[in-house]
C-alpha cells in the first residue's frame, strides 16, 4: 500500500500525562499534547498515538505486593491505557481533529477494536488513530505495543516523546560528562543496554528497520521540526 502523506507513531509515557501531579490525568499537559499533535495534522502527517499507563496503574507495580499476579497487574495496566486515550480523544477532538480510539481488546461500548486495514483507512482520510490496550498481552510494554503499531500501519518513524532531548551515554541528570548521541544503531542500543526501549521493541523495530526518534516532547514544535524538517532536538536510532 502506498502512502500519500509521512505516517508516524508518536509514543507518550502515562507517566507524561500525569504532570507535576505524579498521578491521573494533567488536563493542561493532555492540551498541550493535543496542540502538537494538531501542528501534525495540519502539516498533512498521518498520526497514530499510543499512551502508556502508568499514571495510572504500572503492572509491574501492582503485582509488587504479591497479592496481585503480574498477568492481571498488566491487564489492568492495559486497561489504563484505555483510560488515557479515552482522555486524549477528547483533548483532541476538542480542537478540532477527528480522532478515533481502536482497542486491542474489545471494549465495544467505549472505543473500537483495533482492526489493522481500519486503522489504515482512518489514517488516510486524515484521523488520529490511538491505539490502546497495548497489545491486548500481558508481558509486553506499551513501548513493544507502539512499535508493533508503528511496524503494522507502515509508519516511517516512531517517536518516544520522553522528558529528555534523547539518548545520552550517562545519565544526564546525575553525570556532568554524559554526551548526547544523535543517531546510534539498534545493536549499540541493545549492546549498551541503553534503555531508549525494552529489548523487544528495539528487536522488532531493528528487524523491520523502523527508525526510532528519542525527543523531548515539551520543547514545543520539536515533533513538527522532527518530523517534517529532520531537524528538531532528538536522538535517533536506526
Ligand atoms: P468511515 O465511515 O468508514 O469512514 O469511518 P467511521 O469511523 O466514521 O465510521 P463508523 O461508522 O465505523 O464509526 C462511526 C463512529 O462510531 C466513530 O466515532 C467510531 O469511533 C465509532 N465506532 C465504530 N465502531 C465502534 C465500536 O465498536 N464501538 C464504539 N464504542 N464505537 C465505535
Amino acid at each position: 500500500m502506498n502512502k500519500k502523506n509521512k505516517r508516524v507513531l508518536v509514543k507518550f509515557s502515562g507517566e507524561a500525562m500525569a504532570g507535576a501531579n505524579g498521578f491521573g490525568i494533567d488536563t493542561e499537559i493532555l492540551r498541550y499534547i493535543a496542540g502538537e499533535i494538531k501542528l501534525l495534522a495540519e502539516n498533512n502527517i498521518e498520526v497514530g498515538i499510543v499512551i502508556g499507563g502508568g499514571n495510572i496503574i504500572r503492572g509491574v507495580t501492582a503485582s509488587a505486593g504479591g497479592i496481585i499476579r503480574r498477568t492481571s497487574g498488566d491487564y489492568m495496566g492495559m486497561l489504563a491505557t484505555v483510560i488515557n486515550a479515552v482522555a486524549m480523544q477528547e483533548a483532541l477532538e476538542y480542537i478540532g481533529l477527528d480522532v478515533r480510539v481502536q482497542s486491542a481488546l474489545e471494549i465495544k461500548e467505549i472505543c473500537e477494536s483495533y482492526i489493522y486495514r481500519k486503522a489504515i483507512r482512518h489514517l488516510e482520510k486524515g484521523r488520529v488513530v490511538i491505539f490502546g490496550a497495548g497489545t491486548g498481552n500481558p508481558f509486553f510494554t506499551t513501548d513493544t505495543a507502539a512499535t508493533l503499531r508503528a511496524v503494522e500501519i507502515n509508519a516511517d518513524m516512531i517517536i518516544k516523546a520522553t522528558k529528555v532531548d534523547g539518548v545520552y551515554t550517562k545519565d544526564p541528570e546525575k553525570f556532568k560528562d554524559a554526551v548526547k548521541l544523535d543517531v546510534l544503531s539498534y545493536d549499540d542500543a541493545l549492546k549498551e543496554n541503553i534503555q531508549v526501549m525494552d529489548d523487544t521493541a528495539i528487536a522488532l523495530a531493528k528487524v523491520n528497520r523502523l527508525p526510532i526518534v528519542v525527543c523531548n516532547m515539551f520543547k514545543e514544535r520539536n515533533l513538527l521540526e522532527i518530523i517534517k524538517n529532520d531537524a528538531g532536538v532528538c536522538s535517533i536510532v536506526k
